[in-house]
């Protein structure tokens, strides 16, 4: 009997000590508790080396965690169009795994074409899925900087000139990609427009245009994306860093939009302890610390943030007060991610993501010209066609920078066309110009082999000998990744097209008039030939599913909807930043002396007509717009006023259209542009169908940046709402005060 009392006894004993057990679970592991109370918790375990150990680089793309207290390690990852493959611990070098291919999505150019919101919340989710499958913490992107000048190098990573649409499109992918428990890590905070002397350009900007321009997307991503990092840009501002930046980090980032996410620095943008520390800079990446050669191996101890710092601190010389500010931060980023339990897995290279990539591309497709509607081709009909341009074969997702991918595929636009034309009609190819025969980058190769002996006439003899009896040529060109094409660190040395294409467009046009230009590119380029063709299309670096979209467009399985996301100058001289200059500096200084009047708010104050205008892009079908009416002929303070407009398919095939609302404020005290677009709507239309498309606004839209005030405000007066489907093609307008 005993026997068994005690045993019960022991048993209690045991269950007690393991019930105490389970109530035992620190606060910072309990996720029944608040973020804020966990993160107070955690911080108070650690000692002030673990907290220096979190706020510096232990790799390339990873930091620190807390070991003792199972704080796990923060891995980074660009970029913005898909998850890059591994790389070596210290150095960009490819890693060489096995396991990385992954699905690439189209540029954000491409993204910010479809002017579809719902479309970026799916880019978002399904980018973000791939990244989190990578166990990835941060995904390094997306790119918002302000597309100044066609000249920037990265302009094809970023969402265009007009920062309305920025920042509407930029808040949907935000979500997404958090959606996974992944942080985006919105980019380059601020100001880097241009990739010459980027790491060491001050950039000279009036507060209006720094407001109402470069600032919108960046404000958008933190106040309704709610990103969980931003990373501070290589240039200067104010003659400081931007990744340890008074004005824009703690001033701007931190005290006006309130922003409680980390501040990570682009890789190498941080030069200085003191303004590391209190300048705003949570997580130093990438430093070229003192000493740090290609893949000398732990040099971490040295960044700015790491020894020094420490030393500081042990010296008494400063205290923890910032180093725990910048934890705190970090720390809510675990919680936000790798110690969320409830986030989802991911996956990579799903039939989802095929899906959306092809989608993304599909929409954001731009149709720029379609003389005697020579598309869509109707391949029932086409015993022949003939593709020209090295741009049809060769790889776009790799190169271009940080943003170069490892993809598990990527169809060509030749291949594209080949899989869709099937038997019924037969494709001839030949490579008409040699752009760049290269095909690595980062030590990975494409495996495409480019090399062409013959000279650049014989090419252009043999692309018109096989385009003379073609049906249709298919003339596929543009730019690519190399370096001084749409790529990172250096900027383009023109508007033109590379590698004599216009030369080869021309003749190609001579010899057949069914002449299609598919221009693959994420800048404008000029287009000399642009009445010699019948067709043009502006494809975008486009991913895995490329070829596929192309191929659906251009035989019409697909309505091309997408709309341009920047203007297409006719000449270099036509963009402001180059008309004034300057660009792009010099002695280390830029000044925007354009002030506000970036793109299309250039091109309307000088009346200059552009070649193709921002918003503007056609479809196979034709929409009517009725009468532009509001709901009101005047607004108070706090009203909301709506404008609504009837818009009718009035062709043979259904199609979307992307309506647009610009606002004019016709008699204001400080200089503004013409109009600013405030307002979009997508819809989609049957043949014949009719729809009302109504868009609301309030006085936000009708402010401007005061300097003075520091403030936004609306001045009471005369404005005007201008809808249309373009910015150079409106349809109505209505007049209503603000009172
Ligand atoms: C690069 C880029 C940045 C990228 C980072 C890591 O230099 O500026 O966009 O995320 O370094 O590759």
């Amino acid at each position: 009997m005993i026997k068994i009392i005690k045993t019960i006894a022991v048993v209690l004993l045991l269950g007690s000590l393991n019930l105490s057990a389970q109530v035992k679970v620190p606060v910072y592991l309990d996720d029944t508790k608040s973020i804020q109370e966990r993160v107070e918790d955690a911080l108070s375990r650690m000692t002030v080396e673990e907290k220096v150990g979190m706020v510096h680089a232990q790799s390339k793309f990873s930091s620190a965690g807390v070991p003792r207290l199972g704080i796990p390690e923060i891995w980074m990852s660009d970029g913005p169009h898909g998850v890059r493959p591994e790389v070596l611990w210290d150095e960009w070098s490819q890693a060489g795994w096995t396991n990385d291919s992954c699905f690439a999505f189209p540029a954000l150019t491409c993204l910010a074409a479809t002017w579809n919101k719902d479309i970026s919340l799916l880019y978002g989710k399904s980018v973000g899925e791939e990244a989190r499958f990578r166990n990835k913490t941060v995904l390094l992107g997306p790119g918002v900087n302000i597309y100044r000048t066609p000249l920037n190098g990265r302009n094809f990573e970023y969402m265009g000139e007009d920062p309305y649409l920025s920042s509407k499109m930029v808040v949907p992918y935000i979500k997404g990609v958090q959606s996974n428990g992944v942080a985006t890590c919105v980019k380059h905070f601020a100001l880097n427009n241009q990739e010459v002397d980027r790491d060491k350009v001050n950039v000279n900007v009036d507060d209006r245009a720094l407001y109402e321009i470069y600032l919108p997307a960046f404000k958008a991503a933190v106040q309704e994306g709610g990103t969980w990092a931003i990373m501070g840009s290589y240039n200067l501002y104010k003659n400081e860093q931007c990744c340890h930046n008074q004005y824009l980090l703690n001033d701007i980032l931190r005290k006006e939009w309130g922003f409680e996410g980390v501040v990570i620095s682009d890789w190498g943008g941080a030069h200085n302890t003191l303004q590391s520390i209190s300048n705003g800079l949570d997580m130093e990446y990438g430093t070229w610390a003192p000493g740090m050669a290609w893949g000398k191996t732990n040099n971490y101890d040295n960044y700015f943030l790491a020894k020094p710092y420490l030393a500081m601190i042990k010296s008494g010389e400063i205290g923890t007060k910032e180093l725990d500010e910048k934890v705190r931060r970090i720390l809510r980023l675990e919680f936000l991610t790798n110690m969320n339990k409830n986030r989802p897995f991911g996956a990579m290279v799903s039939e989802d993501h095929v899906l959306a990539g092809r989608k993304i591309a599909e929409e954001g497709i731009v149709l720029l010209q379609n003389k005697n509607n020579v598309l869509p081709i109707d391949l029932s009909k086409t015993k022949r066609i003939a593709v020209i341009g090295e741009n049809a074969i060769k790889m776009m997702t790799v190169g271009g920078g940080s943003s170069s991918l490892k993809a598990k595929y990527e169809v060509s636009p030749l291949d594209g066309l080949k899989k869709r034309a099937g038997a019924q009609t037969e494709i001839i190819y030949a490579r008409g110009y040699v752009g760049d025969a290269s095909s690595e980058a980062d030590g990975y190769s494409t495996g495409q082999d480019l090399k062409e002996t013959r000279s650049a006439d014989e090419l252009i003899a043999e692309a018109c000998n096989v385009a003379k009896n073609a049906d249709y040529v298919i003339f596929v060109g543009g730019l690519n990744k190399s370096e001084h094409q749409d790529s990172e660190g250096a900027d383009r040395l023109g508007l033109g097209l590379p590698y004599s294409q216009d030369k080869l467009i021309s003749e190609l046009a001579k010899v057949n008039k069914n002449l299609v230009v598919v221009s693959i590119s994420g800048n404008a380029v000029a287009m000399p030939w642009v009445n010699e063709v019948p067709a043009i299309i502006q494809g975008w670096f486009l991913g895995s599913e490329a070829g596929n979209a192309i191929a659906a467009v251009l035989v019409g399985d697909v309505n091309p909807s997408g709309k341009l996301p920047f203007t297409f100058p006719v000449k270099l001289e036509d963009n402001g930043a180059i008309a004034l200059g300057e660009y792009p500096g010099s002695n280390g200084q830029v000044t925007y002396n354009e002030g506000i009047f970036v793109g299309y708010r250039w091109n309307e104050k000088q009346k200059i007509k552009p070649l193709f205008s921002f918003g503007y892009g056609l479809s196979y079908t034709t929409f009517e717009y009725g009468k532009v009416t509001s709901d009101k002929k005047e607004i108070a303070d706090s009203d909301k006023i709506t404008f609504t407009v009837s818009i009718k398919n009035t062709g043979a095939r259904e199609g979307s259209e992307i309506v647009q609302l610009y606002i004019s404020d016709l008699k204001s005290s400080l200089p503004r542009p013409v109009k600013e677009l405030k307002g979009f709507e997508k819809v989609s239309l049957k043949a014949g169908e009719e729809k009302a498309v109504s868009i609301t606004i309030d006085k936000a839209a009708l402010s401007y940046f005061d300097p003075d005030k520091h403030s936004w405000v609306a001045e009471p007066g005369d404005f005007e709402a201008s809808i249309g489907s373009s910015s150079s093609d409106i349809k109505g307008k209505v007049a209503f005060k603000l009172k």
